[in-house]
């Protein structure tokens, strides 16, 4: 091959550059249902570029914005300044020192919202004053934004878009609020043009692979769903190794994309490949409005030097800022006459140096010509500093042997800002607050001590409007994974042996924190919370290390505070397990993990606190009084409900692995939450073929037959060990006793012994006594012995354990309730036990607090 095309091919993409006509490109593949273009400030329409931009200041201009106090002012920009645009919506502005409005009544479904600004001298308003909100859908686009501060950080650009996606639902109208700053008298808020422009609905949301698997999160299990109630907001969009191709010969949705050329960072920058005469074949999967032809007929490879192909990693930098999930979308197409069969050209992908993909090879993926795209999410969490970094994009090549070339192919790049759970797109830094710059003076002079600060926030961007100026983001993410994952090799779980029970109910903390977002909490608030880790705080200790009680938020909180062990490998993989599972799992009968704190070598887990403890506390504690049966029938429900959750609530199934009554804890309503996730696999149900193959994990005595012998973990193999717990429940006794005769050691082969020979009354709790109605008492052992079949696909699905089990209760029920009705005869056992069950509850309120055992 040739290595003919290089740098002297790639245009600047100053903005004052006007785009270049690319021929071929596919402008009519998508025709938006609405199709918007504001001409803010301006009382007439104007054409650019064969697009239609209405002045919003024409008299009945169906886009006139409402303001609070009717004070907006439109003005024409100072044309005489040497950086004024020639075009609409640049030429013009609407201004304003109190909040104005504009509303788009448009049809559902997701949109572009793109907002143009021309920072400059108006009459009455500096260029420096401009600082304000952007509020659309009731989502925060911009905060406390500087429009100026953010052209003067972007080197060529006087003016700029950005460029947001949203979802606009049924019947609601779209409303876009620009706000002032409050607190500076002189903030203003303005903006030169404003786009609303329909997108197809699975651009970019609901997308096949997003909607079949998720977006693939490196480092990380459980793949991220980018649903409709996140807004993106456009980084970067590259034509990669091709030109600037502008919103006129973008396939319909006027995106800009700009060449890639100053965005690649790699030592070596590698070739440019194009394809002019081939014909594009777009599927089903990737449509043809997905990207302009060029992006797709243009390329970036490796380089000519075939030694030097596996030295290096062409790698692209784009500048984004910490705390934020990203969407990376990676656009491909092979074109070129060599590379014709799969195994031709295969190749590595990193994203943020993780790999992301071990085997790219395009042909296999779609075919010659056929555009693909895959789709990444990328965490850049760093919870102890907030700040503006590169993620990065890298392709390795592989060895001989591995593919016939040693090469990579990389199209086109798109990276988007996923908002936040809170639905903001932008933090906001304290310091950054207007209302500290000095008040009006020299227009020249800039508010020095802000700009500064935020020019070292931001440092300089690429050439485009598409580079983000936002703050700093207040929100604490999961930090990302950065380790290689090792495979921990023994059962022992965090909470190990240990039962610990604690007094007061928490607020619900982890409620108000959402999906995929955890809180971050400073070592120094874990020594606050816990008196520097005084041994009065324990609550629990086992071989993890110890659980301690402690309140936070002032004193307003009370939680629990697992602290790890240092140092221990297979902890570190446990504790980001578990923060990756439990942060992005919320359920009633779920444990809810409120944060986590990683500084200085610490791994801390900070959970609700669980008033009552684990559920084997409530079993074989002697200072705890018996469980009533129908309160152990009702945690049985919860947990069950818990585990159901996991396996098919979520996305994906969830396998917990490690079902045992020492990982059911019990808040002060009694309320059972399934806890520890350490162990847990994202999974398959046993009904698909596949299943996840992997060293036998579990605790001695839950572990399910099957999965031991064929290594093959299904979420059948969690239902196995909960018929475990469940004559636990029964019975009262652990699932292994070393002490007992030799057929009664393991409980599960005893129960099923009983239960065969019918003789299950032997096993129940001495307590329960008289209490079980027998009809409930053969339900549950029906169920339960369900649960321990042999063979996994014979066990009921945790769905029909739930139903089940409220059978069981239901019986219980009423045959109590006809015992009550039908005499008051000697055989009032019902109304004894029922006595029983109020007194015990009552009793346990007292008796529950501060102890703490261990048990086996
Ligand atoms: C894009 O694809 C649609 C549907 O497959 C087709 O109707 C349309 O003609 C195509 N447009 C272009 C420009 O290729
Ligand atoms: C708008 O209407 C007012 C009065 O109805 C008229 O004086 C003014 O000239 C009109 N402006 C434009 C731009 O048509
Ligand atoms: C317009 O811009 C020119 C050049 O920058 C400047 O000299 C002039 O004062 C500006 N006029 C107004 C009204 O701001
Ligand atoms: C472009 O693609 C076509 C179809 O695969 C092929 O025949 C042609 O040789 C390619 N041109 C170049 C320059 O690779
Ligand atoms: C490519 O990048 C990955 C991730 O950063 C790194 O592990 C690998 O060593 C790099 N390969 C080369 C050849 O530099
Ligand atoms: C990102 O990379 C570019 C080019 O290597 C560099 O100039 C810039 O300082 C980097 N930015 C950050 C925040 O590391
Ligand atoms: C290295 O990359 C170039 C350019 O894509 C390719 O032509 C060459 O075959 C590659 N080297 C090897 C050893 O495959």
């Amino acid at each position: 091959m040739k290595p003919p095309l290089l740098l002297f091919i790639f245009i600047s993409v100053s903005l004052e550059a006007l785009p270049i006509s690319v021929t071929g490109n596919n402008v009519d593949a998508y025709r938006p249902t609405d199709d918007i273009a504001v001409d803010c400030g301006s009382s007439t329409s104007s054409t650019v570029e064969n697009r239609n931009w209405i002045g919003d200041a024409a008299n009945r201009s169906d886009y006139s914005p409402i303001g609070k106090t009717h004070s907006s002012i439109t003005t024409q920009a100072n044309i005489s300044s040497p950086r004024v645009p020639g075009t609409a919506p640049y030429l013009t502005a609407r201004l304003s020192r109190s909040e104005f409005v504009y509303t788009f009544h448009v049809t559902a479904g997701p949109k572009f919202v793109r907002l143009h600004f021309f920072p400059s001298d108006y009459p009455n308003f500096r260029r420096v004053d401009s600082f304000f909100s952007v509020e659309a859908a009731g989502y925060t686009l911009l905060r406390s934004f500087s429009a100026s501060l953010f052209a003067d950080s972007t080197p060529s650009a006087g003016f700029f878009s950005k460029e947001f996606s949203l979802n606009v639902g049924e019947d609601q109208i779209l409303i876009i609020t620009f706000t002032p700053t409050p607190g500076n008298s002189d903030a203003y808020a303005f903006v030169n043009g404003i786009e609303v422009v329909s997108m197809p609905e699975s651009l970019y949301y609901n997308t096949v692979v997003d909607s079949t698997e998720g977006i693939k999160l490196p480092g990380q299990l459980v793949p991220y769903t980018l649903d409709t109630t996140k807004v993106l907001e456009a980084v970067k969009r590259l034509n990669v190794g091709g030109q600037f191709v502008g919103p006129a010969h973008d396939t319909g949705m006027y995106r800009t994309w700009e060449a890639d050329d100053e965005y690649v960072t790699s030592s070596d920058i590698g070739v440019l490949p194009v394809n002019i005469s081939i014909q594009l074949n777009y599927g089903e999967q990737v449509p043809n409005y997905t990207a302009p032809d060029p992006v797709y007929t243009t390329a970036r490879t490796m380089g000519t030097d075939k030694s030097i192909n596996l030295s290096y990693n062409l790698t692209w930098s784009v500048e984004v800022e910490t705390n934020f999930y990203y969407l990376v979308r990676l656009h491909f197409c092979e074109f070129q006459i060599e590379i014709n069969e799969p195994l031709d050209r295969v190749f590595k992908i990193f994203l943020d140096s993780q790999l992301v993909e071990d085997h790219a090879d395009v042909i296999s993926w779609s075919g010659k010509g056929v555009p693909i795209y895959r789709d990444f999410a990328v965490a850049l969490l760093d919870h102890s500093q907030k700040k503006r970094t590169n993620l990065s994009v890298a392709l390795g090549a592989l060895p001989d042997g591995s593919t016939l070339y040693s090469d990579a192919i990389l199209n086109g790049l798109e990276i988007f800002k996923i908002s936040d759970p809170d639905g903001n797109l932008v933090g906001l830094n304290p310091d950054l607050v207007p209302n500290k710059v000095p008040g009006p003076p020299l227009a020249s002079k800039a508010p020095s001590s802000l700009s500064k600060a935020v020019k070292i926030a931001i440092v300089a961007g690429g050439t485009s409007g598409f580079t983000i100026l936002s703050l700093l983001a207040f929100f604490l993410y999961r930090r990302r994974n950065r380790g290689k994952d090792s495979t921990s090799s023994n059962g022992t779980t965090w909470w190990g042996p240990v039962s610990y029970v604690m007094t007061k109910s928490t607020k619900t903390q982890g409620s108000s924190l959402s999906s995929d977002l955890c809180r971050h909490f400073s070592l120094a608030e874990i020594r606050a919370a816990t008196n520097n880790f005084d041994k009065v705080f324990i609550i629990g200790v086992g071989g993890f290390g110890n659980v301690y009680k402690g309140y936070v938020d002032g004193g307003a909180t009370q939680v629990a505070i697992k602290r790890l062990n240092q140092g221990s490998q297979q902890g570190l993989h446990e504790f980001r397990t578990e923060i990756e599972m439990l942060s992005q799992l919320r359920h009633l009968h779920l444990v809810s993990l409120i944060g986590f704190c990683e500084d200085a070598g610490e791994m801390i887990l900070v959970y609700d606190y669980m008033a009552r403890g684990t559920l084997s506390s409530h079993l074989y504690n002697t200072d705890n009084p018996p469980l009533p049966w129908k309160q152990r029938l009702e945690i049985c429900i919860g947990a069950a409900w818990g585990l159901h959750y996991l396996h098919s609530g979520a996305k994906h199934t969830i396998i917990h692995r490690d079902v045992k009554t020492t990982n059911i804890l019990l808040n002060e309503k009694w309320v059972a939450k399934v806890s520890d996730f350490g162990l847990s696999k994202v999974g398959t149900t046993s009904e698909s073929k596949t299943h996840v193959s992997t060293a036998v994990k579990g605790t001695f005595g839950y572990l399910d037959p099957e999965y031991y012998r064929r290594q093959r973990l299904t979420d059948k193999s969690d239902v196995y060990s909960f018929g475990v717990v469940l004559f636990e429940v029964l019975c009262a006794r652990p699932a292994v006793s070393r002490m007992a005769p030799m057929e009664q050691i393991s409980l599960a082969e005893w129960a099923q012994s009983c239960c065969k020979s019918g003789s299950v009354e032997e096993m129940v709790d001495p307590h329960l006594k008289g209490a079980i109605a027998l009809e409930c008492l053969n339900k549950f052992c029906e169920i339960a012995m369900s649960c321990l079949q042999d063979e996994g696909a014979k066990r009921p699905s945790m769905n029909d354990v739930v139903w089940g089990l409220n059978f069981a209760l239901q019986l219980q029920v009423s045959t109590e309730l006809e015992a009550i009705n039908t005499s008051d005869s000697d055989s009032g056992g019902w109304k004894s036990s029922r006595e029983t069950a109020t007194s015990t509850r009552a009793g346990s309120n007292d008796v529950c607090d501060e102890s703490m055992t261990s048990h086996d």
